[in-house]
């Protein structure tokens, strides 16, 4: 399946303060130089946001990352689970389709989906509110069939209770997910023939379906504001107080890792020589050329002095100590071989 992005998009792309402030303090799960991997938490996040992943939203989450924008749009691409498209505004419906779900009804629910939201899958219901797919086995195949509805499981569905369930949706109520035929779980259809002594201490509904009522947020936007997630390795939560605990951050990494500023003095105050504050006549080389670096970093590495390919094919092991301890993320010029790209393209640029 050819995986595009939508020729509609939005002009822009922010994420809320509080999502904003998430999505920075799950960067710093990563050691450093290897900060980028915090991609697809991020970009999930945007698409939680959002419903779904627009251009300015992944171009947004590589600046974050200090990523070309086609390392981003690659992953953004891969991953069937990011949304391509715009979704529905109240819900984005995946019914599974693989053999259990298939055998058990899917395609009744499909055919529910097709008459009530839109013919094909990710088209927008009339009213905007509803977006459908056909997805590959979810991994609830003993309830079958069943559907994902945002962020939670309906299962042993019937037609009509996949109409009722929309119904009910787009009269602003979330159904309690989780299984629809009166079973509890997963257990045998007619009722649980072993471990039935262990039945004191549950909880209303299964234990996934439980915790979708408690958290409620099956259906909803993520802005941030939700239950605080802790960040153990910061031991505060991520989203609300991350903007107090920013500025502790700096410090925090000081007394963790007293090498990195104690180790590079020399590196932070000899400029590599060939570095100038302007590029020379007939103006800067095209830096985004170099695998790895994208329009924010180019604007990093020109405020730095660094305008062309030459300077950059002439880095000492000292000048990229001086470069690296000024860049985001350690270790890029080294990992993406700047050196060897900028050689060739300056050979390129000469020939
Ligand atoms: S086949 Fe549908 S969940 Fe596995």
């Amino acid at each position: 399946m050819l995986r595009r992005l939508h020729p509609e998009q939005p002009e822009s792309f922010a994420f809320t303060p509080d999502n904003q402030a998430w999505a920075e303090g799950q960067i710093t799960k990563y050691p450093e130089g290897r900060q980028a991997s915090a991609i697809i938490p991020i970009l999930w996040r945007a698409q939680e946001q959002e419903g779904w992943l627009s251009k300015p939203a992944i171009e947004h989450v590589a600046d974050m990352l200090g990523l070309s924008y086609i390392r981003a749009l690659e992953v953004a691409t891969f991953y069937f689970m990011f949304q391509l498209q715009p979704v529905g505004s109240v819900a984005h419906i995946q019914v599974c389709g693989t053999t259990s779900c298939m055998i058990c009804g899917a395609e009744d629910l499909v055919a529910v989906c097709k008459e009530k939201i839109a013919p094909e899958p990710h088209a927008l219901s009339a009213d905007g509110k509803f977006s459908w797919e056909e997805v590959e086995c979810l991994g609830a195949c003993s309830n079958a069939p069943m559907a994902q509805i945002g962020k939670d499981y309906y299962e042993d569905l019937t037609a009509d209770r996949m109409g009722a369930i929309i119904d009910e949706m787009a009269a602003g109520k979330v159904p309690v997910p989780g299984p629809q035929n009166g079973r509890y779980a997963a257990e045998p259809l007619k009722g649980l023939t072993s471990l039935t002594e262990h039945d004191s201490g549950k909880t209303q509904y299964n234990a996934s379906a439980q915790l979708a009522v408690d958290i409620g947020d099956s259906i909803k936007r993520i802005d941030g504001t939700e239950v605080p997630l802790v960040m153990p390795w910061q031991g505060k939560p991520a989203n609300k107080a991350a903007k107090p605990a920013k500025a502790k951050t700096k410090p925090a990494a000081k007394k963790s890792a007293p090498k990195t500023p104690a180790a590079e003095p020399a590196a932070a105050d000899a400029r590599p020589a060939q570095l100038s504050d302007a590029p020379r006549d007939g103006g800067a080389d095209d830096l985004k050329r170099i695998s790895g670096v994208g329009p924010k970093l180019e604007e990093t590495l020109n405020s730095l002095g660094i305008w062309h390919f030459d300077q950059v094919a002439s880095f000492t092991k000292a000048d990229i100590a001086w470069v690296d301890a000024r860049l985001r993320f350690k270790g890029r010029i080294e990992r993406d071989d700047w050196i060897g790209q900028a050689k060739a393209l300056a050979d390129e640029k000469d020939s």
